[in-house]
């Protein structure tokens, strides 16, 4: 089992939950890593048998949420097939951030396997690991 895990982040948050949350993998026994968005090694994403992808909610906070930087995720190439999980975090309120960055990337070929909202106060082990756990499990029933 190959994970790798695919983040776009500013100020350091959505590069930290990333970072845990391929440390939960890793402790599930998958083989992984952990990449920015701008620097994906192609050979590990035609690898991977689930691609984590994350961004920041960028908005008016209350309004017009969105994947911060999306453009660098429709740079991907063709992802064919690929099962991927989505997450964001946020500060106050994500609106629909994931789905946003999830329809971004099912129009790239990907398969949608779930996504979570990471609040940015909550990006630590209690919050993630169960969510990395949701995922293989998703991933397990998606893959039949
Ligand atoms: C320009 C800008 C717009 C933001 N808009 C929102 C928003 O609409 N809603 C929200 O909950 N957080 C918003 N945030 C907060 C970030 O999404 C949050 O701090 C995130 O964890 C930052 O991730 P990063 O450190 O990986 O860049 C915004 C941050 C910035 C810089």
């Amino acid at each position: 089992m190959k994970a790798l895990v695919i983040y776009e982040s500013m100020g350091g948050n959505t590069r930290r939950a990333a970072e845990l949350i391929g440390g939960a993998a890793q402790f599930l026994g998958a083989e992984t890593e952990v990449c920015s968005v701008t620097a994906v090694d192609l050979h590990q994403l035609a690898q991977a048998d689930l691609v984590f992808m994350g961004s920041w909610t960028d908005g008016l906070f209350f309004a017009g949420q969105r994947p911060g930087r999306v453009g660098r995720f429709k740079k991907l190439p063709w992802l064919d097939g690929k099962h991927v999980s989505v997450f964001c975090t946020y500060a106050v309120n994500p609106g629909n951030t994931v789905g946003g960055l999830a329809k971004v990337l099912a129009g790239k070929g990907a398969v949608i396997v779930g996504g979570k909202a990471i609040k940015r106060n909550q990006i630590d082990n209690a919050h993630v690991a169960p969510f990395v756990a949701d995922q293989f499990e998703a991933l397990v029933q998606a893959a039949g």
